[in-house]
């Protein structure tokens, strides 16, 4: 939530900041901002409501001079998205300007006590409330406002990542982290000297340099224009900074001649499954190697329980690999909402492996229950598709997606990339445990080796649902409906139907409707059956029939050549035969379609549905 960039070094640094906000819109685009210090040593700050582009038309005519300069793109939490609200907020001298992403929880005390103090204010926002603490704080100490930033962090509860310009002292950038994630990255300039760029995450970064620091919590790093880099943690203690390469390419960020995001990374999904497996699939040898797992056998071979944490399009890809991994190396698993989870007083055995899922690595309530999990003695492990993000580093162990990344605020390939390595985690349990013969765990492997060709079948086979998502257009609610490991996928059909085209949508398990939901289906109501012709298929057609009897239009996922269901149903979508616990790995790709042209239809803007941010960095 909250896109922050920073830049200081040789270059002008607006267009490094408009472009690097573009790269971070993903994560919030209520409103943009910019702060510059111009070559004359004045700060200016611009700021505009809505998207980058709003700031970029705002800006046009402007004096944007300056080699140093922070910006934010922003996802409202306190204060209403307007242009007050918008950051870089400016402390009362106007010397100070500060971008944050994160939430200062007492603000209010915080804010009154600078009120006493003879401060005032201009926005609803903690940021500013923030900037302010660290100029009275410096006016207070006569100190320079590196230690003020120390001073008036330790005061500070909550999460933040900050940067932050100092009018003063035009060639220095000081930007600090707790919670939110913030990245340094270390270029050279033209004349071989270093520059330094600061991002929420590396994609801001990435054009200029492959070299990163991930700044940690509570540290606060000095870039300074001579090519310094000093970090300190908010005792003043000296800290190390740890250069990374990245392994990211451009290429990877940019829409590639699809219209949208999204549609670029439903269509990866084959190849980011192949690179997910690769190497870890062993079809010939008939094996599955996570070195997450081997580091650590024991762990999950004595682990009495296993228990997911996870929000969201993750949350629906646990429960799957709940029942796989029960099914498979019948291992009790429970599945559980990390923002409930971190709030309860839940039972944690020694010997239970708690699993953090989270495409991003930084929702907040995911990295605070496996925090939990961690002070009660568990094992923690990490399903995380950016790499060295926060919970990716607060876990024991864990395996990466490598599915490549996703800009589009609603999951696709993340999901299908999660469900995989759930079901690999769960086969590589299951041939240490022993708990499926080996011509069943043969199988398995060697289906799953399909599933990426599988995959490519269904989106070629599919393709056609843009011709037809404007009849659902008018639609105001829509039913997702299936049995056993499609139950988690009928939540996810709803779930990405709602967020991206804003219609209202429930995902149940089929044989729940009866006990109430039935209640609302008539002639109006599309329902979508997941219904392959695989284990509960006859189960399935009878719920259908029910749904036919009270006239409900009945969209259906079927199995390749299976004409019952097909009569049955108004529209009918197919997939290849597969075995049942792939099944969402292939009947998800319709979904994510018809959820796709039906946004698109509607007008929506789906890479950025309203109200969303990709990265969940608050509670
Ligand atoms: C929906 C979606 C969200 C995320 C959720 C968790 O399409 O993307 O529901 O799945 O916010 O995010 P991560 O996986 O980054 O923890």
């Amino acid at each position: 939530m909250c896109g922050i960039v920073g830049y200081i070094g040789e270059q002008e640094a607006y267009p490094i900041l408009i472009k690097g906000l573009h790269r971070l819109e993903y994560r919030g685009y209520d409103s943009a901002g910019v702060s510059l210090i111009n070559p004359k040593g004045k700060l200016s700050v611009y700021k505009a409501t809505g998207k980058v582009s709003a700031l970029e038309e705002k800006c046009a005519a402007e004096d944007l001079s300056g080699t140093i300069g922070i910006a934010h793109t922003r996802w409202a939490t306190h204060g209403e998205p307007n242009a007050v609200n918008a950051h870089p907020h400016l402390s009362g001298s106007g010397n100070l300007s500060l971008v944050h992403n994160g939430i200062i929880e007492n603000y209010k005390s915080l804010r009154s006590m600078l009120e006493k103090k003879g401060m005032s204010f201009c926005s609803d926002t903690d940021t500013e409330v923030l900037v302010q603490l660290i100029e009275y704080t410096q006016q207070t100490y006569h100190c320079d406002v590196y230690t003020a930033v120390q001073r008036a962090l330790k005061s500070v509860v909550g999460a933040y990542a900050i940067a932050l310009l100092e009018k003063a002292h035009p060639d220095q950038l000081i930007c600090a982290r707790k919670g939110s994630p913030l990245v340094i990255g270390v270029g050279t300039d033209a004349r071989g000297g270093k520059e330094f760029y600061v991002g929420s995450d590396a994609t801001p970064i990435i054009e200029y340099t492959n070299q990163v620091v991930y700044l940690k919590d509570e540290e606060i790093a000095l870039m300074d224009r001579k090519g310094g880099l000093e970090v300190v943690n908010l005792s003043n203690i000296k800290q190390t900074p740890e250069m990374h390469t990245l392994q990211l390419s451009l290429d990877e960020l940019e829409k590639g001649g699809y219209p949208h995001f999204m549609l670029k990374e439903i269509w990866e999904q084959p190849n980011a499954l192949r690179t997910c497996i690769r190497g870890r699939l062993q079809v010939k040898d008939k094996d599955v190697l996570l070195s997450g797992i081997q580091d650590h056998k024991e762990k999950f071979l004595n682990a009495r329980r296993i228990i997911i944490c996870a929000c969201g399009t993750s949350w629906h890809s646990a429960l799957i690999g709940k029942y796989f991994i029960e099914e498979a190396a019948q291992i009790p698993v429970e599945v559980e909402y990390a923002s409930e989870f971190r709030y309860r007083n839940p039972v944690i055995y020694p010997d239970d492996v708690v699993i953090a899922v989270s495409q991003s690595g930084e929702t907040a309530d995911t990295l605070a229950a496996i925090q939990l999990a961690e002070q009660k003695g568990a094992f923690l492990y990490g399903i995380c598709n950016v790499i060295g993000s926060s919970i990716a580093r607060a876990t024991h162990s864990g395996t990466y997606l490598h599915v490549g990344p996703e800009i589009g605020v609603a999951s696709t390939k993340a999901f299908t990339g999660q469900v995989i390595t759930l079901c690999l985690l769960g086969l590589a349990i299951a041939k240490e445990k022993h708990t499926l013969s080996d011509e069943m765990f043969h199988m398995l492997v060697e289906e799953l080796q399909r599933i990426p060709d599988k995959m490519q079948w269904t989106l070629e086979h599919n393709k056609h649902i843009d011709q037809f998502a404007q009849m659902f257009t008018y639609c105001r609610n829509f039913l997702f409906l299936g049995r056993g490991y499609n139950y988690p996928l009928a939540l996810e059909g709803a779930l990405k139907l709602k967020e991206i085209s804003y219609i209202h949508a429930e995902g149940y398990p089929a044989a729940e409707m009866k006990h109430g939901p039935i209640a609302l289906v008539d002639e109006e109501m599309p329902v979508v059956f997941i219904a392959p012709k695989r284990g509960m298929y006859e189960k399935v057609v009878s719920n259908i029939q029910e749904i036919k009897s009270r006239k409900g239009k009945i969209i259906s996922v079927v199995t390749e050549g299976d004409k019952t269901v097909r009569n049955m149903s108004d529209y009918t979508f197919v997939i290849p035969d597969t075995r049942d616990c792939f099944v969402p790995l292939l009947a998800v790709i319709p979904l994510q379609l018809l959820s796709y042209y039906v946004a698109v239809a509607k007008g929506r803007n789906v890479d950025q549905p309203r109200n969303l941010a990709k990265s969940v960095t608050v509670e």
